[in-house]
């Protein structure tokens, strides 16, 4: 580093044309997908990304993050987009920054390993459709996930980026397991790999500076490749975590545009344009041009989105990930899928028992999807096991981990929890030690032969097969067999202006709902609206072609907890919103169904009946998979005997005790 006492600072100018640094630090701007996935759920429409979009194309970004991680399944299932449509819109306007995006190794960018016929596919279409670099990471570090999608990355010429991800099992780097050496090997594996870059992914931001100081040096010193760090806010060492890395010589950071950063994002990109200013790392950023881009988002963009940030708290920063070291976005998936089964109170519980279920677990990071699967699995041993059994109710996530279906885990996995999970596993009981995709039998065909005329192209094929309920639903919605539900359209500034005065007025008790008001129609759009931590649900209804207010107050009594709308994708509507229309129920007559009800034990969405009105079934049986949290759980048939009723179809969302099926 420049010696800052020599800085001229009377000839420093801000001017874009100030003297090239010797080792400008690159960027990468991650506002248009990791931005808006920490902060607002991930609910980003492309709309809002195309009216700064060609004045980002001027910074000199290293890249722009616009896709993958989350993005694919929030576009379709919550805000009614095709995912591969935005790739190309964006394109159209990024004319020479290269895109880049998360891809979750065989994973892709869904929760569980694809085989290698659609993982190969939908790297060759996301190439097509416009992406560069693939930012490539395993949940497990098992780079063997890698082996499928990596020589496609290079075949069609894109940028592979591999990636590590940051986890300790110490205060600090160092221990038994995640030490340096960890770190060291692991981007050597990666080097031998191919890699034409290494991220570092500090997913949980528990990367401390020093620490970052040392990984960085040790890095550079040991793989010749480009060195890039990627550490969120959330425990609020980033900015440091980030200089000490450039003062080591980190080569790429990510950072957002200031509307989408801090919180459980990630640092902020100008106040690093001006820190650098001036030294051998100066970025040589138009720091004028970034103002502008922040005050197009503030006033066009932010505004509908400010309804999804978390001000349930003052602070900006989570104490909690210096506790108990849980990436941001499990957190609040963990206080949502608790408050959804009224345990809130289990809060601390989980806390307690998180770090035992993931040693069990073979002491696995904390990433999508492995904080979600030891997370919920925490949440279902906190709830549901009983004094004489532990892992009463085990996600069928958990089993395929320890049958070895996401990989090999850093420390073996409990024996005893891995043969309770096994136990009658339609795979085997047996675990596996090869590549996991070796064991997957090829996808693409039977979801070609399972949508049919419904997937027009590729792109739609590997929708379905990635997401087969919500994909299919997209799909139906798309080419008009199905209405797009209200609640997936865009908000518009004028409805955000509307709701605000509406807040306004109910708070200061000027809005007293009319006796005579007309009936709320079925087009009626409810809005969570949340002011300085208090609730409102405003519902607002099409008439004459100009919404009016049909009703508005406060919202029903909610902890005091993050709101769930902050919480990444989740799967389960908030808990204000109105409760999901139910389809009609199949054929069976559920009021005169008599026997032994099998309830809900969670809110979630119904995946699949494995069994049939009629069937004779054993007790123990699974009758129905649930997906609650994006965890699939096989409920068991609480006694013997027939199907009298099953009381939902594939893709319902279900409330906590609703009744699923009858056994009589
Ligand atoms: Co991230």
């Amino acid at each position: 580093m420049t010696d800052h006492s020599e800085l001229n600072l009377v000839e420093m100018n801000y001017d874009a044309d100030r003297p090239k640094a010797a080792n400008p630090l690159k960027v990468e701007d991650i506002s248009l997908r990791d931005g808006h996935q920490s902060l607002f759920a991930t609910r980003g429409r492309t709309e809002d990304m195309i009216p700064v979009a060609e004045r980002m194309d001027e910074i000199g970004f290293w890249a722009v993050e616009v896709w993958g991680g989350a993005t694919f399944d929030a576009m379709h299932r919550f805000l009614g987009e095709d995912p591969w449509e935005r790739l190309r819109t964006l394109k159209r306007y990024f004319k020479k920054t290269p895109f880049s995006m998360l891809l979750r190794g065989q994973n892709l960018v869904g929760y569980r390993n694809y085989a290698d016929d659609v993982a190969e596919l939908f790297v060759k279409r996301t190439v097509e459709n416009g992406m560069d670099i693939f930012r490539t990471f395993d949940a497990l570090n098992d780079y063997r996930n890698f082996e499928t999608v990596v020589p496609v990355i290079k075949e069609c010429g894109a940028h592979f980026q591999g990636c590590i991800c940051y986890t300790l099992t110490e205060p600090r780097l160092g221990g038994d397991t995640y030490n340096l050496d960890y770190y060291i090997k692991k981007a050597k594996e990666l080097e031998a790999m191919g890699a034409d870059s290494i991220c570092v992914k500090d997913m949980a931001s528990l990367m401390s500076p020093y620490d970052a100081y040392q990984l960085v040096k040790a890095l550079k010193e040991n793989v010749g490749l480009l060195i890039h760090l990627h550490s969120h806010f959330t425990s609020g060492m980033s900015s440091m975590t980030h200089l000490k890395a450039i003062e080591a010589g980190v080569d790429v950071i990510d950072t957002c545009m200031t509307p989408y950063a801090y919180r459980t994002s990630h640092a902020a990109l100008e106040p690093f344009v001006m820190s650098l200013l001036g030294t051998d790392r100066d970025t040589g950023f138009d720091i004028k041009a970034l103002a502008d881009i922040n005050e197009i988002l503030e006033r066009d963009v932010m505004p509908k989105y400010k309804h999804l940030l978390d001000d349930s708290k003052v602070s900006l920063i989570d104490i909690n990930v210096l506790l108990h070291q849980t990436p941001g976005g499990m957190l609040s998936n963990l206080v949502n899928q608790l408050r959804e089964m009224d345990a809130l109170d289990k809060i601390d519980e989980v806390y307690r028992q998180l770090p035992q279920v993931r040693k069990d677990l073979g002491q696995i990071p904390l990433v999508t999807p492995t904080s979600q699967i030891v997370g919920t699995q925490t949440v279902n041993n906190v709830l549901f096991d009983t004094p004489d059994e532990k892992y009463k109710m085990i996600t069928g996530q958990v089993k395929d981990l320890c049958y070895g279906l996401y990989g090999k885990t850093s420390v073996p996995i409990n024996p005893e929890v891995q043969k309770k999970a096994l136990k009658g596993y339609e795979r085997g009981e047996e675990p596996i030690s090869c590549r996991p995709a070796e064991v997957l039998e090829p996808e693409l065909e039977k979801a070609r032969e399972e949508i049919g005329d419904l997937a027009v192209d590729d792109d739609d094929l590997i929708l379905y097969a990635l997401f087969p309920v919500t994909g299919k639903k997209f799909l139906m919605q798309k080419y008009g067999k199905e209405p797009v539900p209200d609640s997936l359209k865009p908000i518009t500034l004028e409805d955000v202006a509307k709701q605000d005065e509406l807040v306004k007025k109910a708070r200061n008790g000027e809005l007293i709902e009319k006796a005579a008001a007309p009936e709320k129609s079925e087009n009626t759009r409810t809005f969570n609206v949340f002011v300085e931590g208090e609730h409102f649900e405003v519902g607002v209804d099409e008439v004459g072609g100009s919404p009016v207010i049909s009703y508005a107050g406060p919202a029903p009594a909610v902890p005091a907890a993050p709101v769930a709308s902050a919480a990444p994708a989740p799967v389960t509507p908030p808990p204000a919103a109105p409760a999901p229309k139910k389809e009609a129920p199949p054929a069976t007559d559920t009021a005169s169904a008599e026997g032994t009800p099998l309830p809900a034990p969670m809110p979630g969405m119904i995946i699949k009946y494995q069994k049939k009105v009629g069937d004779t079934v054993n007790q123990g049986d699974t009758i129905v998979v649930i997906e609650a949290m994006k965890m699939e759980n096989a409920l068991p048939a609480p006694v013997g005997g027939r199907v009298a009723a099953i009381n939902f179809n594939s893709g319902d969302n279900v409330a906590k005790g609703e009744v699923l099926a009858v056994i009589s």
